[in-house]
Formats: C-alpha cells, sequence, structure tokens
C-alpha cells in the first residue's frame, strides 16, 4: 500500500481498492454537509476576497441520497482504521443526524462532539434565525483501546489554570475562520477553496489521537490541511480529493511544506 500520497478520485473506491484493510490509526473527514444553496453572493467583505456561500456540484444531494453516502463512506473508512484507530468528523446542524446514526449503526463508540465557536462567524443575511457561529467534530473510535495524548492536549492548551499551569482541553475550541497568510487564494485572490479547515483544529486531532510514524488519512482533502499539519508533525499520510483543481492546490501546498 502506497502511503504519503494524495489521490484524485471518488474516496469510497480509493479506500476499498488503494487503502488495506485495518491499516489506518487516524482519519480526519470533512465531508461535504449538503448545505449548497442557490448561487448566494455577498460582495465587499474582507475574509477571502468575495464571500460566498459554499455552492458547488459536490454538496448537492437528496436526503435519501446523502444518507446512502453518508453510509458508504463512513462504511469504507471503517474498513480501513485499524481495530483501536479513530475518526474526526467535521459536521454542522445540516448533517449532524446522518453522521450520528451511522456511527452507531457500525457500532462506533463516540467520545466526544466538539463544538467549534467561529469567533469571526459570517453575519446572518436572511434575518430569520439565530446567527450561525458554531460547527461540530464529532470524536468516535472503532475499538476500547484508543490513543489519547492526554498531556500533550494539555499543553497545548492555550487556555491555563489560574496560576498559570496546564489545564485540560474541553470541548470547545474557540477559533476563527481561515483568513490572512493561512488562506490559500488563487490568482483571482479569492479563497481557493470555500471550506479550508484551520490549521490549529488539525493540530490538536493529530497530537491528540496519533503519535509519530502512524498514518493519517483524510477522504474529502480539500485544500490538503490534513496532509500538510501530518507531515509537520511527522505522521504518514494519504489524502483523497474528486476535483482536480483541488488535487493541484494541496499537492502544491506539500510540496511547500
Ligand atoms: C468540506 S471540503 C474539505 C475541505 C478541507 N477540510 C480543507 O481544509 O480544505 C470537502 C471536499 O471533498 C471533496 N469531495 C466531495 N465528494 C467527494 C468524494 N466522493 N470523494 C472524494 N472527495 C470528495 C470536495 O471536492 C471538497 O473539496
Amino acid at each position: 500500500m502506497k502511503k504519503n500520497i494524495i489521490y484524485n478520485g471518488d474516496c469510497v473506491e480509493i479506500l476499498n481498492t488503494k487503502v488495506d484493510e485495518a491499516s489506518v490509526d487516524l482519519i480526519f473527514a470533512d465531508p461535504p454537509y449538503n448545505l449548497s444553496g442557490n448561487g448566494l453572493k455577498w460582495k465587499g467583505n474582507q475574509t477571502g476576497g468575495d464571500w460566498y456561500m459554499v455552492n458547488e456540484n459536490w454538496d448537492k444531494m437528496s436526503a435519501p441520497e446523502y444518507m446512502r453516502f453518508t453510509q458508504k463512506w463512513i462504511g469504507a473508512s471503517h474498513r480501513a482504521l485499524k481495530d483501536n484507530g479513530s475518526i474526526y468528523i467535521a459536521c454542522s446542524y445540516h448533517n449532524i443526524g446522518e453522521v450520528m446514526i451511522v456511527l452507531k449503526q457500525l457500532d462506533f463508540k463516540v467520545n466526544n462532539i466538539i463544538t467549534w465557536y467561529k469567533t469571526n462567524a459570517m453575519p446572518n443575511m436572511t434575518r430569520r434565525t439565530f446567527t450561525h457561529a458554531t460547527e461540530f467534530v464529532i470524536w468516535a473510535t472503532k475499538g476500547s483501546g484508543w490513543n489519547f495524548n492526554y498531556e500533550e492536549i494539555k499543553k497545548i492548551n492555550p487556555e491555563k489554570q489560574k496560576d498559570g499551569s496546564d489545564k485540560q482541553m474541553r470541548d470547545l475550541w474557540e477559533m476563527p475562520l481561515v483568513q490572512g497568510k493561512e488562506r490559500l487564494r488563487g490568482i483571482d485572490n479569492k479563497a481557493l477553496h470555500p471550506t479550508q479547515k484551520p490549521e490549529e483544529m488539525l493540530k490538536r486531532i493529530i497530537l491528540a489521537s496519533s503519535n509519530k510514524g502512524d498514518l493519517v488519512l483524510d477522504p474529502f482533502l480539500g485544500s490538503g490541511t490534513t496532509t500538510y499539519v501530518a507531515k509537520k508533525y511527522g505522521r504518514g499520510w494519504i489524502g483523497i480529493e474528486r476535483e482536480k483543481k483541488y488535487v493541484e492546490a494541496a499537492k502544491k501546498r506539500m510540496n511547500k511544506s
């Protein structure tokens, strides 16, 4: 089986044909949330060039199709994970229901639902609901012998005790949407990928649930955040991404690291 590679293709097919059974220590998956609207645009914001609602073909499925898709890719991830492996799945209120049902169907153990509080969340243009400022990351494990590097995570926790000593990390993570130098941009200076995840998020996940030399896999690699951070911390990595333009961006990012 090849390691330290980015595949261009469908994650279910590649997980089932190119990745050995029970070979992966940690999976981070940031799947389509199935929330794409109809091209709403908001010109003139400051975050990634013109900000836009996620409106991509890979993010449009009917409800039954989305359920089947969730079953397929979590099933293929289950096959690839080692018996003590961990999977972290990014989601929002749109798709947390489907993800939780499938995890339970496959007998995964849910250890945490981490809430990501997006400190620079976009305002609500419709003015008809509370402003959405959170996403979630579900941490689930295949068996009972999962890895959790408690002391290391305590050390990197930005929150400290009153006396300045290290503090246990809570399941509420405050971090902004990716901006500034970290944000990958195209030649038009617009955000290259609509849902680039913060490197700080991947750092916490990779340091918590893998060790140096372990294998980290991302089935929905996008701009390459997971493989970039995995390499930085001495882990092996595999990324899978369907869209060629994102595969190229991710490979370029890896070559810079
Ligand atoms: C939410 S984004 C991931 C963003 C990523 N975490 C980052 O930091 O850039 C989901 C990605 O999955 C890709 N994708 C959608 N369906 C896929 C499939 N069946 N197999 C592989 N990739 C897929 C999309 O092209 C998109 O780039």
